[in-house]
Order: C-alpha cells, then structure tokens, then sequence
C-alpha cells in the first residue's frame, strides 16, 4: 500500500499520499491557496510567492511556498494568518506596480487569475505613485499569438509548457529585475504546433490570440463543450459563441484524451464555419446553371431521381460517399438510406475500404503513452496529430520511451533516440519482412526462440539484413538495433497511418506489420491511426461497402434479420464498390448517379473529375461549393457540426458527443436533417402519419428522429459494440472494447511484388499529410493564413543539385498517371531518390500522381 501521511491543515486533519504538495492537500479539504505560477500539468516552480503559507517548525512559523512543499507527517499548516494575508497583499501590491491596468481591453478581462487574486486578496489602496515602467505591447510573437508584456507577472508557465512538454523552448527570459520581460529569441520564431496552449495557461492577458483577439468579453459568451473534429485524436475542446458567431475555441480537460491541450489548427482554424464560401442555400442545375430553389424542389428532385435511377438500372447503379469527417450519425442515416431505399450497397468513403485499416483503431492512446517502445510505420503525429505527437515526446523525456521511425522523410521526433529506417517509399513490404526476420535473429540469440519466430524463418529466410539494406536504402544497423529494441521491450507498440496502407500494397504492408505484432505477442501491439475525425465511427456505424454496421459481413442473416426488423426494410445484399471503385465505375458508364455528402473527390484528380462530369445524376450534400460540388444537378447545403449535434468515435474508439454550439446557419441543415427529410419524400414512402385505418400499407417506413439522439440509440441498437451506450456520454466519452471484434492480425507469410524505378521514372514519391495544408476546414479559416505551408514538391538540395534545379524554381513531376506543377522546395530529410509531395496543396493535388496503392514513381521535368 502507498504510504500516506496525516497533516493538519487550518486546524483541520488531512491523510494524503506521501509526495503530496501542501497546495494539493489543502484542496482536498475544500482549503483555496492563490497561486499563479502553479499549474497542475506543469512541473511546480516556486516563482510567484502567491501560495504563501505558514508552516510550523521548531524554530517557528515559517513562510513557505505550498505549490513546491511537500506534505510531512505531523505538519501543521495555516493558510489563513494575518501574515499569510499581508504577505498576498504585498505580493499582488508588487505585481501591480508597474501593470498597465488596460483590464477594460483586455481579452481576459472577467477570466484573469490577477484580476480575481486581487478581488479577493489585494489591498484596495494602492501605495505606489511613481510612474510605471512600459514594456512591450501587443507584440506579434507568431502568426498567431500576441504578447503583451506589460501585463506579464512572470510565473513562467509559457516558458515551462513550450519546454516541458513541446521540448520546444522557444520563449525566453530577457534582462532583470523589474525590466524582466519574456519574448522570442531574436531572429527565431514561435513554431511549436501546440502554441496556442500558452494562451490557455497565462493566467493574466499578456498572452492573446491573434484569431479571436477583441472578438468578445468572456462573460457574454455561450459556451459549449465540444470536440475537436481537424484529426482523430478528438482532443475535447470548448466552442464560445456570441450572436451565432464562433468567437474562439479552447481546450478541455480529458485526461484520458488530450488532458488539456489543444493544437494550433484545433484551436484557430474555426473561422471556415463562417466562411462566405459557405452554400446556404439549396441549389439546383437549371439550363447548365446552378440556381437557387428551395428544399421542397431540391428534396424531392432527388429522391424522384435516385429512385427512378435505381429502379432502372439497379441499385449498383447508383453510388454514395459519406465522410469520416462527419458524425456517426450522419453516416449511419447515409448508409441505411442507400441499403434500403437506394437498395445499394455501394457506400464508402476516402480511406474507407479502400485502405488496410484494423476494425479497432488503436489499442488506446493511454497504452501508446505508456510504451517503452512506439515504432511509427508512415506516421508523422508533428504534422498530422501533434497532440500526440507532444505524448510520444513526453514518453522519451519523462519514461525513456524509445521511438523507431519508419519513414522516407525526416520528422520533428527525429530529433530523439530511437533508430531511424529511412526507406525507398515503395519498398515497405520487404523493409518489414526483414524487420520480422532481424527479431527472429534477436530472439533466437537471446534464447526466445519460439514457433512462430520460426515460421517466420521459413517463410522470409530471403529477407537477410544486407538484401533487405540493398532493396530499402535502410542499413543493416539501423534494421538490427531497431528489432533489437522491438524484442527486448516489456510493452513495445507499433501504429501505422494511410500513408502506406492503401490498395493492394497497403494490404500486404498490414499483414506484414500483423507478422511483427505477432512476434512481439499478439495483436494488441498493433495499431491503425486514421486521420480524419471519424475514421473509426464511419466503419462502425457502416459506411462500407462489404461490411454492415457493427462489422457484420453483409450476408450475415442473422445480422440482416435484425436490420430488416428495425428498418423496416430488405437490406441489400449485392456487395459494393469501395470509393476508388464507384469513381472508377462512374467513369466507366456503370454507375450513373451519385450522391456525395461532406466529400470532394473533383479535387483530388482529373480523372475523378471527369468521372463525375459522365453521370447523368449528381447530388452534393456539403457546406461549400466544393469542386464536386459545381459539377452537381443538385447541391444540398449542410451545416458544419458545430451548428448540429453528434458523436464522433475518435482513433482509440472513444465516443464522444459534440452538441450544437450554434444555430445553423442561412437555409442549411444538419446532415442527418437532410437525409431524414429525403428519406420521408422517397417515392413510396408511408404517410408519415402512420397507418391508414383497417388497411396495411406496403410502402417505405417513414423516417420519425426528431434529435440526434434518437439516431444515437438506434445506433446502439445496430453496432453490437454501442450497446448500453447511453447519448448522455459522460465529458470522458466511453471507449468500446478492442476485444468486440475478431482481430484481423494474424501470423502469414507476406509477398509483395515491389514496383522498380525506370529510367523513365526514376524517382519515388512520396505523399503525405501536413497540418497546415490546403484542406477547406483550414484554407477557409481567417486569421491563420501565415502558417500555411505553400504548395511546393520537396527535394533534397543533393537531389535539386544533381538536376540543377534552384529552390522556388517551378517544374512539372510527372507520373505515369497525370502531371502537376509546382515550385521546388528543400527538405534535406528526404533521400536522394525520393520526393515528397503533400496532399490538399491548392491547385496541385497530388493524387493526380499516384496509383491505386498511393504511390508512384516519378519524373521533375524542368
Ligand atoms: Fe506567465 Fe503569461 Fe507572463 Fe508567460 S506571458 S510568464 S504565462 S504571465
Ligand atoms: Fe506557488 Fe507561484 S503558485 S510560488
């Protein structure tokens, strides 16, 4: 048992764990301590002198600081003394000698630590009347923070977050005395991608937010406890609103999530939601034009239309794609709609089924915390998850975690321990074959030989280190050290992304990886991070093409009955196309209509335009004119989630709420509104009033949700693994178990037939997702303009200099598929062979380049 230890605090006994702080266990007996510089998430300092207390010893009462003393047994404490009370004022007199007293315009004005320890602890008179130093004001110290270092009271928590937990100490300490102020180091900026957290913990206004700066006073706002729906992780923010207007976004606790924090595109990528791009109202093509109409005619032009087009030609001739960006709930209405109504199984979305994703996410984002060893396949959390990216980081500093990186590119956690398998993009499959043959050697040489070590041998005895080194660029000692760690770690992890787990290659990399979990134990060591919001409660809830809701095979009757009981109606059974198979068979004349809601595929290559561009029906439910969207016969104007309700199921498979937080703005609707009321207009459907006296009606079951919530319990109802949910999720959000469902992970023998360089093509590429990128959500949000990363193809300057290309030069890289141009940028983390090429880059996407496996090789032509 922990030890504990009995103090006595303002007369009153308390027992606390040994280590306990004074601040701490005067908490627990309902005791408040002013503090500034004590923040719970940060290492305690001792900077402010504001949690004075008196502490018995035998020498006296002593002055000490309980946010830094720890709790002993016998100790009496007394936070309410005269010299206690004189001491606060003091101390809040000191703090104000030279404050600029600008509350009045202060954005923290009525949240200020400063503002309320002096409300309740300062003196009312003021003894000083000299005249005040000035500092700094309103500095830009990023493009998305300001400082105001007159209102500074020096306790350190910026500096300590942005070192503690970004080891990114990019704030300083400058002169001294009562000239100390803090700032950027000359000719350096703030990049940290979680910055924005500084503002969060200032506990005074000398740290404000550029985005939301002078755009409410905190007690006007409506707050609301939300998500963050910009990646997977799903960090638990708040969204503060003030007339219908998103006014600023901060973060939330969830230990279990995101603890408190936030990333930058989190926290000041909101404004898209009110972006004048945004369609509010209905529209429909009239003589080539889209015209405004009103929901009536837009509703009921589509129902008319898909019904009229699946009866015609099956419901194989009709395709949706829902969207992982969008609630569970919405993407349960889309799929029940097509199953039923469309009578189709052709369902799915961007990285749906087209990608080798594991049915269960990740184990849990605590276990990835708490591994000794990570290994990231194709992951870069910097770019693409940097709240975890600032776990992984803490797991090196704080419990000596090792990373492995497998990745073409160098990434910010680079910077750490680990080994680094830097291989040709293309040659995973034989860089993972290998690994799984060195732990076999590592093992055996330790003496843990094991059948299933030696099936390994028997099915990849041709993946020696030298083969593997000659074929993926990655040397032997970088392949050895890193089985080495793989199999001396007590709780090892390995995560994977879409980076390399698309098509056929993606299918081979999975089980190759499923190969190393199974070495390392079993298939809790492996995980899948998918990137968008609702990777993982789109496959829940059944937005795929061969599984129903609930990762029941679609000729499950069991599964099917009960559907059919709930529904109302025949579920389809004919297995569908996956996403890239729909855009395939749209341009090849067999599907002729689609509907699309929250997706952009025009954008992402021409032949997905052109595609779309031969239906001869095309409906689009998204709160932009997307590019697919122009191409629509009929564009139906949905909300963005904050002005909806719904959960979303976040990469650990957490399901968590986000109510509304504002009204839905013009003519538009919640997703799940639209399908209701296109379902209630389909030909056929029952009067929504239910059944005629004495006769039996035969039609469609009408739709009767009146709230997301209803959907929700139907949901649980359907997915085996929500049941007993309820919608009232508690803040923390309820993971379901990765034990639900059968693990595809398995021991097999893996061949992948690796594609190889012609002259033609000579070079790799590779494509991947940056945080600051082209996407919508973060294009369409005013005030972070600057920290867009712009289009570019990234080259190592040994690459650029053997083609004698200058940075900034333009050139076309050419694939065997399609062609884009764009400037050349310098990434002396890439390999020779190797280019890299971000995704949603405006007006250069990069999936013009690649093939089904998202990969390519390519060309720069100058
Ligand atoms: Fe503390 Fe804010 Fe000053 Fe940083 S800027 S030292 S958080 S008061
Ligand atoms: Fe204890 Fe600052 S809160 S010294």
């Amino acid at each position: 048992m922990a030890k504990t230890v009995t103090l006595t605090i303002d007369g009153k006994q308390v027992t606390v764990p040994a280590g306990t702080l004074v601040l701490k266990a005067a908490k627990k007996l309902g005791i408040e301590i002013p503090v500034f510089c004590y923040h719970p998430k940060l290492d305690p300092l001792g900077a402010c002198r504001m949690c004075m207390v008196e502490v018995e010893t035998p020498r006296g009462n002593r002055m000490m600081t309980a946010c830094t003393t720890v709790v002993a047994d016998g100790m009496v404490v007394h936070t309410d003394t005269e010299k206690v009370a004189d001491f606060r004022k003091a101390n809040l007199a000191f703090l104000l000698t030279n404050h600029p007293l600008d509350c009045p315009i202060c954005d923290k004005g009525g949240e200020c630590v400063l503002q309320d320890n002096v409300y309740k602890y300062g003196d009312p008179h003021s003894q000083y009347v000299e005249p005040k130093h000035h500092k700094e004001k309103h500095k830009p110290i990023s493009p998305t923070i300001i400082l105001d270092q007159e209102r500074c009271i020096l306790c350190w928590r910026c500096l300590r977050y942005l070192d503690e937990w970004e080891d990114k100490p990019q704030l300083g300490r400058f002169q001294r005395g009562s000239n100390t102020v803090i700032d950027i180091y000359p000719d350096e900026g703030l990049t940290a991608k979680t910055s924005g957290n500084i503002i969060d913990l200032c506990p005074v206004g000398a740290l404000t937010s550029r985005v939301s700066r002078f755009h409410y006073r905190p007690w006007e706002l409506e707050s609301t406890p939300s998500i963050c729906t910009h990646c997977s992780l799903g960090c638990n923010l708040r969204i503060d609103v003030r007339t219908n207007e998103v006014r600023r976004v901060v973060g939330r606790d969830n230990e279990l999530v995101n603890e408190q924090w936030l990333c930058d595109k989190g926290r000041f990528a909101f404004r898209y939601v009110h972006s004048p791009e945004r369609v509010l109202t209905p529209l429909v093509r009239k003589d080539g034009r889209l015209e405004p109409a009103t929901w009536d005619e837009a509703l009921t032009l589509v129902a008319e239309r898909l019904d009229a087009i699946a009866k015609e030609k099956g419901g194989k001739a009709v395709g949706g794609i829902g969207s992982a960006k969008l609630s569970n709930e919405a993407n349960y209405l889309f799929q029940r709609l097509f199953r039923t109504l469309v009578r189709s199984n052709n369902i799915d979305y961007r990285d749906g089924a087209d990608v080798a994703a594991l049915p269960t996410g990740i184990p849990s984002i605590k276990s990835a915390r708490q591994a000794d060893v990570v290994m990231l396949v194709g992951l870069d959390p910097d770019e693409q998850m940097p709240v975890f990216n600032l776990f992984m980081k803490r797991g090196v500093r704080r419990n000596n975690a090792t990373l492995i990186l497998a990745n073409p590119r160098k990434t910010e956690l680079n910077r750490y321990n680990g080994p680094w398998l830097q291989y040709r993009p293309g040659t995973e499959v034989t860089l993972l074959n290998g690994l799984a043959m060195a732990m076999v050697a590592e093992m055996e040489k330790s003496g843990q030989g094991s059948k299933q070590g030696a099936r390994v041998r028997e099915w990849m005895s041709g993946y020696t280190p030298e083969k593997v080194a000659d074929a993926t660029g990655v040397s032997v000692e970088a392949l050895k050290a890193a089985a080495r760690a793989l199999v001396e770690a007590q709780k090892p992890l390995v995560l994977y992304g879409p980076q390399v787990a698309r098509g056929e290659r993606g299918k081979s990399v999975a089980a190759a990886l499923g190969n190393i979990a199974m070495l390392l134990g079993g298939p809790e060591h492996l995980g899948y991070m998918g990137l968008d919001a609702n990777f993982q409660g789109a496959r829940d809830v059944g937005l795929t093409p061969n599984m129903l809701p609930g990762y029941r095979p679609l000729d499950d009757a069991d599964a099917r009955r009960r559907l059919k009981q709930l529904w109302g109606e025949d579920v389809a059974d004919e297995p569908g196309l996956t996403y890239d198979g729909m855009l395939k068979a749209a341009a090849e004349g067999s599907i002729a209509a689609m509907y699309v809601m929250g997706s952009d595929p025009a954008s992402e290559k021409p032949a997905f335009k052109e595609a779309l561009e031969k239906l001869d029906f095309l409906v689009v439910q998204d709160m932009l004119l997307t590019e697919t969207a122009k191409l629509a016969d009929v564009v139906l104007p949905a909300s963005s989630y904050m002005e909806s309700s719904g959960t979303f199921t976040n990469v650990e498979r957490r399901v968590q709420m986000a109510p509304a937080a504002l009204k839905p703005l013009g003519s538009s609707l919640p997703d799940w509104e639209i399908l209701k009321a296109l379902a209630n207009r389909w030909p056929g459907v029952e009067e929504s009033s239910g059944k005629k006296k004495g006769k039996k009606q035969k039609g469609h079951k009408p739709w009767r949700y009146n709230h997301t919530n209803d959907i929700f319990v139907e949901i649980t109802k359907v997915v085996p693994m929500y049941a007993g949910f309820d919608r009232e999720i508690t803040l923390e959000g309820v993971q379901w178990s990765a034990r639900a469902v059968e693990s595809p992970v398995k021991l097999q023998p893996v061949e992948f037939d690796e594609p190889q360089p012609t002259e033609e093509f000579p070079l790799r590429l590779l494509a991947d997702h940056l945080l600051y990128d082209g996407g919508s959500m973060f294009r369409l949000s005013e005030g972070v303009e600057e920290l867009a990363v712009k289009p570019s193809v990234f080259v190592s300057p040994k690459l650029a200099s053997s083609l004698g290309l200058e940075e900034g030069e333009k050139v076309n890289v050419v694939s065997p598929n399609g062609r884009i141009t764009l400037p050349v940028a310098f990434d002396d983390g890439l390999r020779e062979d190797t280019v890299f090429v971000p995704y949603s880059m405006e007006g250069a996407p990069v999936e013009a380049l690649l093939d089904g496996d998202g990969f390519a090789f390519v060309r720069l032509e100058k």
